[in-house]
């Protein structure tokens, strides 16, 4: 019976794996791609991503050494790797197909010519280089790590703080720091630049902010914006005067 190793390591078959550490899913995916190169895929067609540098690192290491081993394996060593591999018999590979096995190691380039092996993170950087117009960001665009986000994130708070030219800012900034605990006062600044574009899209619908009280007025069945205070006192002057004796 065929290994699920096996199955998941044939180009024939798309394959989906959830395996626990340590039990083989490098191999797998190393060994998919040694027999993508033996049935002659084109180096350039082939991409692999990983979540961390070190996986990368890891998997086109050995990659390597398994490519770097068939160069120099003799005839029946190389067949029995081969025959093991690709679930076939060692006599099964001619001359032909152990020269072609052979080839597929290039002397310091690591990896066949443009297969890649990289992070998600460098796919998508690279992407976004090709397709800036697409994609919508500047062509000059620059990555930048968490300190420095984590940094450019308090200068805009700080500026937030102390605006003075959006009226109402400042206060608003000042109430909600009253209102909320510090780790909560946070998170709504996360939550606000992680939904930047739906915040930004929102409050420019109809007229930007100077109609945005009305609209969450009018989501909560109010006709008009009130002011808590007022609320509070019209609430108050009514039930007064219907408890006055007439
Ligand atoms: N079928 C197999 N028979 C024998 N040894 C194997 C087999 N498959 C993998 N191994 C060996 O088991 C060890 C772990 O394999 P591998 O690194 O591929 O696992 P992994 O699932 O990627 O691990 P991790 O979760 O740490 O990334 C390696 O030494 C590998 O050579
Ligand atoms: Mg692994």
């Amino acid at each position: 019976m065929r290994s699920p190793q096996a199955i998941a390591a044939d180009p024939a078959v798309n394959a989906f794996v959830m395996a626990n550490a340590g039990s083989g899913k490098t191999t797998t995916l190393v060994n998919r791609v040694a027999r993508l190169l033996l049935a002659g895929s084109a180096p350039g067609a082939i991409l692999c991503l990983t979540f961390t540098k070190a996986a990368a690192a890891e998997m086109q290491r050995r990659l390597y050494e398994r490519l770097g081993d068939w160069a120099v394996a003799g005839d029946a060593r190389l067949r029995d790797q081969l025959a093991a591999l690709e679930e076939r018999a060692a006599d099964s590979f001619d001359a032909h197909d152990l020269s072609r096995a052979r080839a597929l190691f290039r002397p310091g380039a690591g990896t066949p010519g443009g297969l890649k092996i990289q992070t998600i993170h460098a796919f998508c950087e690279q992407l976004l280089r090709r397709f800036p117009v697409e994609a919508e960001v500047s062509p000059l665009f620059r990555v930048i790590d968490e300190a420095e986000a984590a940094d450019i994130r308090r200068r805009a708070r700080d500026r937030v703080a102390l605006a003075d030219d959006i009226p109402g800012l400042a206060t608003a900034y000042l109430h909600m720091a009253g209102k909320l605990s510090q780790p909560d006062f946070e998170a709504m600044f996360d939550r606000f630049e992680a939904k930047r574009a739906e915040l930004t899209d929102y409050v420019a619908q109809d007229g930007g902010a100077a109609t945005l009280q009305d609209r969450v007025a009018a989501s909560v069945g109010l006709d008009a914006w009130i002011e808590p205070e007022a609320a509070e006192r019209a609430a108050v002057t009514a039930r007064a005067s219907t408890q006055r004796p007439g």
